[in-house]
């Protein structure tokens, strides 16, 4: 079935599924674009002073575990959104 979105977003948004971590990577490269990951680990950096390339694919990882080892593996770095406050992680589709 293929996927649809409110506001047909469909029209404009592509989907495309990845079966595996490693099809992803495979695709990522092929395509030219570093994978960067954005999860709360000790060693990722600051959103705000990385520079971003101008093409590259985000991964975000889920509501629980967020990014799984492997993704972080294979990213080539992974960054942090800065909070102020108590709470240091926000939901998944707030963080995208
Ligand atoms: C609720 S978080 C998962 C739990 C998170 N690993 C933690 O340490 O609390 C779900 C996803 O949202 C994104 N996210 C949420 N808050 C974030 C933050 N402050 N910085 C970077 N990513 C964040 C990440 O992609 C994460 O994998």
């Amino acid at each position: 079935m293929e996927p649809t979105g409110a506001m047909v977003t469909d029209r404009y948004q592509h989907v495309r599924h990845h079966p595996t971590v490693e099809d992803f990577v495979a695709w990522a490269q092929d395509a030219g674009l570093p994978v960067l990951g954005v999860d709360l680990f000790p060693d990722s950096v600051p959103l705000e002073t990385f520079s971003l390339p101008r093409d590259c694919v985000l991964v975000f990882g889920q509501e629980g575990p967020g990014l799984s080892d492997q993704i972080r593996d294979a990213a080539a770095a992974t960054l942090s959104i800065a909070q102020f406050g108590s709470t240091r992680s926000i939901n998944a589709g707030v963080a995208v």
